[in-house]
């Protein structure tokens, strides 16, 4: 039995000793210590000896399975340490601004470019006006001189809701109701937002684009200053003087209505940004209908004024050169990195 005792130590001290990991560690433990393990074998063993061998091999069995209990544990602290160590080396070796990096989000084509044209219109002396997007009937069509049963109404179909009252708007010209019903003239505000549309989707259309709307309402308010506000703003966005050719065109909220193209700012001799054309179509524009002053109770005899609505969606894809629509709208993380 003395034998046994001291090749099961000094077995258990060597495995001990190699043990670099927690998981050896917990190998020995289990062959040493545990459940179905030597030291319960040497236990039973025990038992089967004589009563005076008992009290020789009791305590000495005894104090072995209390060392090997401290040793196992004072091992365990140290191997625990280590490993801690090590996890603390990793972790200050690791690179946290690497992944912070690729984390990083930009700002959407929209956002700049909504930036940007309300720093012009500012800039020109307009204010910056809201309105919602889920519009009434009034707002989006009749006081916009579009009453029921109006061709116009059809042309722009859209999302309405159950009470057939409610819609999602079609037209930013919604704010200029908005405006005029709030303030006295002089009245000048700019607005950009989101419009809806009950559209095929195809790379220049989508159900949800957006447009910017302005308009300029005082005593003498002519196409003239229409004209030279449309030159001035194309100049600040595009970066250079555009020219600008003008035909008329019908909306039912503007006479006369006009349908203003611009120079390409691209091209001298047509691409196919112009359709080799040289010519883009930009807005709508006109002088406000006396009917529209009417249903805001503005005096058409005392009051005149101007109006344009052009796609900021159209001017996007425009100066970021983006040939689809649903790329803007696609969410691509690819793609919108490079704004
Ligand atoms: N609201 C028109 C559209 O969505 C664009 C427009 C045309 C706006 C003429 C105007 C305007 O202010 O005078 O097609």
């Amino acid at each position: 039995m003395h034998n046994r005792i001291e090749s099961i130590q000094s077995h258990f001290t060597s495995e001990l000793t190699t043990s670099s990991t927690l998981a050896d560690l917990e190998i020995v433990r289990i062959k040493y210590l545990g459940r179905q393990g030597i030291l319960v074998d040497l236990m039973t063993e025990l038992k089967m000896l004589s009563h005076d061998d008992k009290k020789i091999f009791g305590p000495l069995c005894n104090k072995l399975k209390a060392d090997f209990q401290e040793l196992h544990q004072a091992k365990l602290n140290q191997l625990y340490q280590e490993e801690q160590n090590l996890l603390a080396q990793k972790a200050a070796a690791f690179d946290v601004s690497i992944e912070k990096k690729s984390l990083q989000g930009s700002l959407h084509p929209y956002t700049h470019i909504t930036r940007e044209l309300e720093d012009i219109f500012i800039s020109m002396g307009f204010a910056i006006a809201d309105g919602p997007e889920l519009e009434t009937e009034f707002h989006n069509f009749t006081a916009l001189n579009i009453p029921q049963d109006h061709p116009a109404r059809s042309e722009s179909d859209t999302f309405w809701l159950p009470d057939l009252h409610r819609l999602l708007r079609t037209q930013t010209s919604t704010v200029q109701i908005r405006a005029m019903k709030k303030n006295t003239p002089p009245i000048a505000i700019a607005c950009p937002g989101r419009v809806y549309r009950n559209e095929a989707t195809d790379a220049s259309h989508d159900f949800m684009f957006m447009q910017i709307e302005c308009l300029y309402i005082d005593k003498q308010a002519s196409v003239a200053n229409l004209l030279a506000v449309i030159k001035e703003f194309l100049q600040k966005l595009f970066g250079k003087e555009l020219k600008i050719r003008v035909r008329p065109g019908f909306f039912p909220f503007v006479e006369p209505g006009l349908e203003v193209d611009a120079e390409c700012p691209f091209c001298t001799v047509g691409c196919s940004t112009c359709k080799h054309t040289r010519w883009i179509e930009l807005m709508g524009a006109g002088i406000v209908h006396p009917n529209v002053l009417i249903h805001c109770g503005i005096d058409p005899k005392i009051y005149t004024g101007f109006a344009f609505g052009s796609g900021l969606t159209r001017l996007a894809m425009l100066k970021y050169h983006i040939s689809d629509i649903r790329m803007i709208h696609s969410g691509k993380i690819n793609f919108l990195r490079q704004f």
